[in-house]
């Protein structure tokens, strides 16, 4: 496994796999990685002829310099799993060598038609306009024939479908489902900075997602939005930031059940931000 760090030397080295006719499969991530990201990397070695993974944590896609100081780093723990899982190009820039002065201070702005007013978009403004800006220039570099994405964050999985569409990207994204803890807690890179009480108190988050299942359709899709948010905030240290039921394609918010939703949230537990997300289909 080779690690990069310089762009140049990445496009010399997929300019030599490609001259061979080699499949790529690509997976970027912020680092920090568990069983969730390993899911996709397994994936993304087992489809292709040779497995990229970018670490970069993008400092374009945090809207909290607090957020963005505390996230969590450790890229030769990173490598060690990456090189056990048979992936083939670790790619770790610094910021500096991913963005020059200009791009790191002026907006990027990208045409969301709208997925990016709700949810996530709504409370971490500029957020997604981040992870397309990094994404579109990792895409570039690592010309992949597949990427994957986790299907945590439901969001961002929309708006990349979207990128690839409207950026003519040749490359196929494959959507991976939720990996869990055996708790039912969805994997993320943040729940390393939970305590083991925030990690119990966490727990209930996918608990009450899994329960308000049982409720569809007898409940409206208000009831059920109440229903969700007040559970969980009865639980001490958890705080619901939003609950939005929306139709999976478009992420609008629905008031009527449909067969293509999906209800998103997003929990503080702490000061550590937890999102999950759950089907009603
Ligand atoms: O999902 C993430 O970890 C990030 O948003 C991504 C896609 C690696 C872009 O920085």
């Amino acid at each position: 496994m080779k690690t990069i760090t310089k762009k140049q030397d990445l496009i010399s080295e997929i300019d030599s796999l490609k001259a061979t006719g080699k499949s790529i499969g690509f997976v970027p991530t912020m680092g920090a990685l568990h069983a969730g990201h390993m899911s996709l990397v397994n994936r993304a070695v087992n489809e292709n002829d040779c497995c990229v993974v970018s670490v970069f944590v993008n400092p374009t896609q945090f809207n909290n310099p607090t957020d963005l100081e505390k996230y969590p780093r450790n890229l030769q723990h990173d490598e060690e799993m990456l090189r056990a899982a048979g992936c083939s190009i670790v790619f770790s820039p610094s910021p500096e060598e991913m963005y020059n002065a200009e791009e790191m201070n002026s907006t990027f702005e990208f045409d969301f038609g709208g997925l990016d007013q709700v949810m996530e978009g709504k409370y971490r403004p500029g957020h997604f306009n981040g992870v397309v800006q990094v994404v579109s220039k990792l895409f570039s570099l690592v010309r992949p024939d597949r990427a994957y994405f986790g299907e945590k964050d439901f969001q961002q999985l929309a708006i990349i479908h979207r990128m690839v569409k409207l950026m003519n990207f040749p490359v196929k994204i494959v959507d991976c489902p939720i990996v869990r803890e055996e708790s039912g807690l969805a994997l993320s890179s943040r729940n390393e900075r939970l305590n083991t009480q925030q990690r119990e108190n966490a727990v209930k988050i996918s608990e009450v997602l899994f329960e308000s299942r049982n409720f569809v359709p007898e409940k409206s899709v208000n009831e059920l939005i109440r229903w969700v948010i007040d559970s969980i905030n009865k639980v001490e240290g958890l705080e619901v930031e939003y609950f939005e039921i929306v139709d999976a394609a478009t992420l609008q918010a629905i008031d009527k059940w449909n067969d293509n939703c999906v209800g998103c949230i997003t929990v503080y537990c702490g000061d550590v931000r937890l999102i999950d997300n759950i089907r009603y289909y």
